[in-house]
């Protein structure tokens, strides 16, 4: 694979993260789907590949201290476009009994404005060597910046750029089934790589199995696909055809499942930007996956 650069930019929403401590008290941290794996593929790629993203923050302090995140975890930071009068968007985490729940407060976040510029959106997809986003991505935009995002996305493959899709479908985030499931569907068309979850895709598309989402995302040769499934066999379909399969191990303690897609698309891309091994990838990214719902929280050392 001839990548024009080595630099992959992720593309989405990160936001606060409240999660509970002992005796009614909170921390504040950062995270978000695509984010996420911007953080674990920092953690995982050599020193030679830059990791950025591009998001929208607005002018107030957790603007600021999110900028600070990014920038003390080695995510590349020149891309984030400013708001002014925005704040970022914030999510609370329950914990009863074992089980993780989230409230969210993102519908005006900042990164919600992220294409109110078009041409600096643009210019910041220029020269990357991968470029990076989710179901999540499109469901905060306007109908009219998901069209544009996407064709922005279809002009940078043709201009050489590596494109990969997680189709992380999530309803709630958008006005209609039916628009999700065809904005998710276009913007499978220009990825070169997609990453979707069967238990998603199964819900909200009617797959009965991991061959059947692979199918339904081929629409053109040479596209890696990767079905991860929880706990079950990761199917994938490698830029040849071939399908393989493989089984995660068996997690002793699984704890807090939240980012094990997001950690498993960074060891995967991780590995496989280097040498383009199906196996060698999907088994690092099981690895890291399997590391991640180990332990609570999105993002674990
Ligand atoms: N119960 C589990 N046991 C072992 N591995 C798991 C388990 N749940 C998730 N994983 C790992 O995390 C990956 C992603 O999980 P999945 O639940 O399919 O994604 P998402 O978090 O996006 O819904 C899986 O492919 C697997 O490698
Ligand atoms: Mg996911």
């Amino acid at each position: 694979m001839a990548l024009i650069d080595r630099s992959i930019l992720l593309i989405g929403e990160c936001m606060i993260e409240l999660s509970p401590l002992q005796g009614g008290e909170f921390k504040s941290g950062f995270a978000g789907d695509t984010f996420n794996t911007a953080w674990y593929l920092r953690r995982k790629m050599r020193d030679a590949w830059n990791v950025g993203y591009f998001t929208a923050v607005g002018d107030d302090h957790w603007s600021a201290e999110m900028l600070r995140f990014f920038a003390g975890a080695g995510v590349d930071t020149r891309d984030v476009v400013t708001v002014a009068g925005r704040s970022p968007g914030l999510y609370i985490v329950r914990l009863e009994k074992g089980e993780r729940s989230f409230s969210y407060w993102r519908s005006n976040s900042a990164a919600r404005a992220m294409m109110d510029d078009k041409e600096q959106f643009e210019r910041s997809l220029e020269g990357k060597g991968v470029i990076f986003f989710s179901g999540i991505t499109l469901a905060i935009l306007s109908p009219e910046n998901r069209d544009r995002f996407i064709a922005a996305l279809a002009q940078a493959r043709l201009k050489g750029s590596l494109i990969a899709f997680d189709p992380n479908v999530r309803p709630h985030l958008w006005e209609s089934s039916d628009v999700m499931r065809s904005t998710i569907s276009k913007a499978g068309e220009v990825a070169d790589i997609v990453l979707p979850s069967f238990e998603d895709e199964h819900t909200h598309f009617g797959d009965k199995s991991s061959e059947e989402t692979i199918r339904r995302y081929a629409t053109e040769p040479g596209k890696v696909i990767v079905v991860k499934n929880g706990g079950h066999e990761v199917v994938t379909q490698s830029s040849q055809g071939d399908l393989s399969f493989w089984a995660p191990a068996k997690v002793e303690n699984p704890v807090d499942t939240t980012a094990a897609g997001d950690a498993f698309n960074a060891g995967f891309l991780a590995s496989y930007l280097e040498d383009e091994n199906i196996p060698d990838a999907v088994a690092c990214g099981g690895a890291l996956a399997a590391k991640v719902i180990s332990k609570l929280g999105a993002l674990v050392d």
